[in-house]
């Protein structure tokens, strides 16, 4: 049983994970690296359904970068197969789990059929109060802030904002997480320690917390090991410990 309940108040609300170590895991079992990406999709499920019993209220999955097109042709056709043939799989069982499924990133890079799939999905899960489910595919941060800037810039051209009104909050409620809050917690899997252009505005005061374990090897007690590292955390802020009256553990 997960150790932290006592302290369940202050569990993260919003978690986003670097899902990365696939290709990885398939090698030193040589394997091709599809057979990875196809292992990590039980660490995906196992995931979702461990968060949402810990009470975790937003889960952001990166599942696919900006960077990941560069990648062998090979690689990303069998990925973007495997996103759709994991929604056709698993929306139903998201659905009856009361998860509510959400996508981020650049849609109109993506095929045809997996819009379809992302759009059917999104629509069937609306009215779920469950988990809120982001999966990021074709995102990258600075994609993200671009197209914001250019929204924002659109609405100062059209007379809808003015210059002077543009602040910290107006350009966050133009990116893809909206008003969602921040994460609170970054966990990155495959040992690398770096945010490779995930949530660059959202993750600015995110507690990062890195695992050596590759993603298709990641299981409850690894989530459970970084929310108890999130939970010994003090968020600062800015501020001193002092002001925040701290009790230390
Ligand atoms: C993460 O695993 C999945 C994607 C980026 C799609 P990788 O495929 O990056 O695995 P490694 O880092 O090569 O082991
Ligand atoms: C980050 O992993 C992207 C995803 C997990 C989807 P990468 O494996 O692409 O990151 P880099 O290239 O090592 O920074
Ligand atoms: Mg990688």
């Amino acid at each position: 049983m997960p150790g932290t309940d006592a302290k369940a108040s202050n569990l993260p609300v919003h978690i986003a994970v670097i899902m990365d170590g696939n290709g990885r895991w398939a090698k030193k079992r040589g394997m091709p690296r599809h057979k990875g990406h196809r292992a990590g999709v039980k660490s995906v499920r196992k995931t979702i359904e461990y968060a949402a019993q810990r009470g975790i209220k937003y889960l952001t999955l990166f599942a696919f970068s900006s960077e990941n097109w560069r990648r062998p042709e090979d690689e990303v056709s069998k990925l973007m197969a495997l996103f759709v043939d994991a929604l056709q799989r698993e929306v139903d069982e998201l659905h009856r789990n009361d998860v509510r499924l959400e996508f981020i990133g650049e849609r109109d890079r993506l095929g045809k059929g997996l819009v379809r799939k992302i759009e059917k999905a999104e629509a069937h899960t609306r009215g779920n109060n469950g988990l809120h489910l982001i999966v990021a595919i074709a995102y990258g941060g600075r994609w993200d802030i671009t197209e914001a800037v250019r929204r924002v810039i659109g609405k100062i051209a059209s007379g809808e904002a003015a210059a002077a009104d543009i602040d910290e909050l107006s350009i966050g409620s133009e990116l893809q997480l909206g008003g969602l809050p921040d994460p609170d917690l970054l966990i990155r899997t495959g040992g690398e320690q770096r945010i490779s252009n995930f949530l660059l505005w959202n993750l600015a005061y995110a507690e990062l917390y890195f695992s050596d374990t590759l993603w298709p090897d990641f299981d409850e007690q690894d989530l459970d090991r970084a929310i108890e590292f999130y939970v010994q955390r003090q968020r600062r802020y800015g501020h001193t410990g002092e002001q925040l009256g701290a009790v230390e553990c």
